[in-house]
């Protein structure tokens, strides 16, 4: 698996040196866009796994956000697309190979809490791995980190002060919240929403949780914004719909891309 990462990480070499990455997800792939670009898909990318899922591209773009040199993510691996974890966050490990040292994560989510709605921007606090495995089982990767990281803070606080004052700055309203990631590709039941609920969930989705496991242990530092693109399942009443969680995305697009622009340059 190392030898797979480091050939990604050379590959990717050859477009930049950045020391931020920024993974955008489902529906938010446009989100940022960059100034003199290099890119590779992530078919070009040795090692890399392949997106299968529509409205996900699958690019790894290396540019500007006004002076800083940034990586971009456009789309991303699922775990219920096949692949396993340790597949899952090859990405990542060859962005922290690569000396990436801040990951900034997008995601689209159901809202759990009843002070979320469909187009909040929510930031990510902390997280539940519902997933039922580990991106980090099996042999330990040493040259990436320890056998045990601390997952403590694992989204930085430092970061989200930042991100909380720029959003500010900005008028844009950024709410504070709990990530809970099942497996998919099935949307959950009410039944489940309710025990998340009480297992002290505010939003569920189904990607984000192996990427920052892989990337606290490599010792990076993470920031997450999640877009609740739906009620979570029962909260509305409703059946949920991929389409639905694309065009609230789409919606809210502009808002992030205020923010990413802003922010990004001040990790
Ligand atoms: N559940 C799981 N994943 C999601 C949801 C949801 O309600 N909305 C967007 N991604």
């Amino acid at each position: 698996m190392l030898a797979r990462i480091e050939h990604a990480a050379q590959a990717i070499s050859e477009l930049g040196k950045p020391e931020v990455a920024v993974v955008l997800g489902s529906g938010l792939s446009d989100v940022l866009p960059l100034e003199g670009v290099r890119s590779l898909s992530f078919g070009e990318v040795p090692g890399f796994p392949v997106p299968t899922v529509t409205g996900h591209a699958g690019r790894v773009e290396v540019g500007k956000v006004g002076d800083k040199e940034v990586l971009v993510q456009r789309g991303r691996i699922h775990y219920y697309e096949g692949y396993d974890l340790a597949e899952v966050v090859i990405p990542v490990r060859a962005y922290a190979l690569l000396g990436v040292k801040t990951l900034v994560i997008t995601n689209a989510s159901g809202g759990i809490s009843s002070e979320f709605h469909p187009g909040d921007l929510v930031l990510i606090t902390d997280h539940i791995n519902m997933l039922g495995g580990n991106p980090l089982r099996g042999p330990n990767l040493e040259r990436l980190g320890p056998r045990f990281p601390d997952m403590t803070a694992a989204y930085d606080p430092v970061l989200r002060a930042r991100a909380k004052e720029v959003a500010a700055r900005l008028g844009i309203e950024l709410r504070e919240g709990v990530y809970l990631a099942t497996m998919g590709p099935s949307y959950e039941t009410p039944a489940e929403i309710r025990a998340f609920q009480r297992l002290g969930a505010d939003l569920v989705g189904m990607s984000t949780v192996p990427e920052v496991i892989a990337a606290r242990h490599a010792g990076l530092r993470v920031l997450g914004i999640s877009c609740v693109t739906n009620y979570a399942a029962g909260l509305a009443g409703e059946p949920l719909s991929h389409e639905e969680v694309i065009e609230t995305t789409r919606r809210k697009a502009a808002e992030l891309s205020k923010l990413l622009t802003a922010l990004v340059p001040q990790l």
